[in-house]
């Protein structure tokens, strides 16, 4: 099978780009900001390079267009926290991802504990098998579900194959 990802529909594209690459790591990445703090889990993840050390999370706008809270306190605080998921808290993580409105303490609300941060003002996720705390390198913003949006081409797939 042939696709033009120039073409697709966004649904399309979500599925093609989503199984191309698999197993698929989660990130319930901590944030904080004045709302308080924050977490989300994220699939569009991986760390990027070794030297420097770079992390990469891939943010979607929300539906209505509106920033998610975890891009919003990124660009607000300069930094992060990427806490590893496991089976045993699969589901807080799964909780973390529904769509509650800024203000919602989901690490509470999902039943998990906030460790404070040792190196950056979030919190980290005490039930976390390994976390990382990460300062913010840089955000590019692409332009709401649109192939063709303004951001700058960072290896956009155009076709498979
Ligand atoms: C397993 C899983 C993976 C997800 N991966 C992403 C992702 O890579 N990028 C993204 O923008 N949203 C992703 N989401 C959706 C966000 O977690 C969801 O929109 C969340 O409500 C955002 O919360 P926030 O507004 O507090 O940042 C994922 C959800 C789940 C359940």
């Amino acid at each position: 099978m042939k696709f033009d990802f120039t073409t697709e529909t966004p649904e399309v594209r979500y599925r093609l780009l989503s199984n191309f690459v698999g197993p698929r790591p989660i990130a319930l990445v901590s944030t904080t900001g004045k709302n308080g703090p924050n977490a989300a889990p994220m699939s569009f993840f991986n760390v990027f390079s070794h030297d420097p050390a770079i992390l990469i999370l891939g943010i979607q706008k929300r539906l209505d267009g509106r920033d998610k809270d975890t891009v919003a306190n990124i660009q607000s605080t300069g930094s992060f926290v990427v806490n590893m998921v496991d089976m045993a808290i699969a589901e807080g993580m799964l909780i973390c991802g529904l769509p509650f409105e800024p203000g919602v303490d989901e690490i509470a609300t999902a039943g998990l504990t906030k460790r404070p941060g040792v190196h950056v003002p979030v919190p980290s996720i005490a039930e976390s098998p390994c976390v990382m705390e990460c300062i913010t390198q840089e955000v590019i913003d692409y332009g709401r579900r649109d192939h063709s949006g303004q951001g700058r081409a960072h290896g956009r797939p155009r076709r498979l194959p």
